[in-house]
């Protein structure tokens, strides 16, 4: 079965073959392990989770179930308010695959409000941005909606956004963002992909570190299907026939 294990820079990875060791989470216990050879790491079969039926044929496996997102994401809330604690924080929300990350996190921080001693206050703003057809990345980040970000001059932005790739969807928003002038950004991402393909771009917070596959559920589309499916998930080949445009 597979174990996600914690990277270097804090996000919890999922190893696969070829990887050679790292920190692995066993039984609520962090263990260093090593490996010796080709580690087999796919995830969950399907069938020991609830899936929606109508996506049961489309899915290969189970990679982040969704309750070890929503553990994953209640540490994120606390590491946001311990640096960022004390300051009025303008969350936006990056449209649409961040919209459930981003209302999970906002729910545990508005629980750290209420339950300890420093609080942060919180409004929130929305921005539409588009990059992708079908499983590829199209070269072009589009701005397709949102606020209006001059209304982030001078303001404490913490950017959420759903998985980090390439990076460019984050380097061209954190460069739209810099000609408003806000007063500090700080980017959490759900997942970072591991790929050759990556600028080098690395979020302030990352929830998961992630192989090369593309992901759905929790929000994360293959041409707008898929956002209602809990756990991150792996599409099967048969799929991204079928829901191709
Ligand atoms: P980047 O610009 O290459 O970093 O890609 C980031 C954007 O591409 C994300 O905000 C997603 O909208 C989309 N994306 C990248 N990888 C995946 C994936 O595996 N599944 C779904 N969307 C993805
Ligand atoms: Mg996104």
């Amino acid at each position: 079965m597979s174990l996600p294990c914690l990277s270097k820079n804090g996000g919890v990875c999922f190893s696969w073959p070829g990887t050679s060791g790292g920190w692995r989470l066993l039984f609520g216990r962090m263990e260093r392990f090593k490996m010796t050879g080709p580690y087999d790491e796919k995830g969950y079969e399907l069938d020991l989770f609830c899936v929606p039926k109508h996506y049961e044929e489309d899915l290969d496996r189970v990679i982040i179930p969704h309750g070890l997102i929503m553990d994953r994401t209640e540490r994120l809330a606390r590491d946001i308010v311990r640096d960022m604690g004390g300051h009025h924080i303008v969350a936006l929300c990056v449209l649409k695959g961040g919209y459930k990350f981003f209302s999970d996190l906002l729910d545990y921080i508005k629980a750290l409000n209420q339950n300890c001693d420093k609080s942060v206050p919180l409004t929130v703003d929305f921005i539409r941005l588009k990059s992708y057809c079908n499983d590829q990345s199209t070269n072009s980040v589009k701005v397709i909606g949102g606020d209006e970000l001059s209304t982030l001059t001078g303001k404490n932005v913490l950017i959420v956004e759903d998985i980090v790739e390439t990076g460019r969807t984050m380097e061209t928003l954190l460069s739209l963002l810099s000609e408003c002038n806000p007063k500090m950004v700080k980017v959490v991402s759900l997942l970072v992909k591991r790929t050759p393909r990556g600028s080098g771009y690395r979020p302030d917070y990352m929830g998961f570190e992630v192989p090369d596959w593309f992901l759905v559920g929790y929000a994360l589309d293959y041409n707008e299907y898929f956002r209602d499916l809990g756990h991150i998930c792996i599409l099967n080949e048969k799929a991204k026939v079928k829901y191709k445009v």
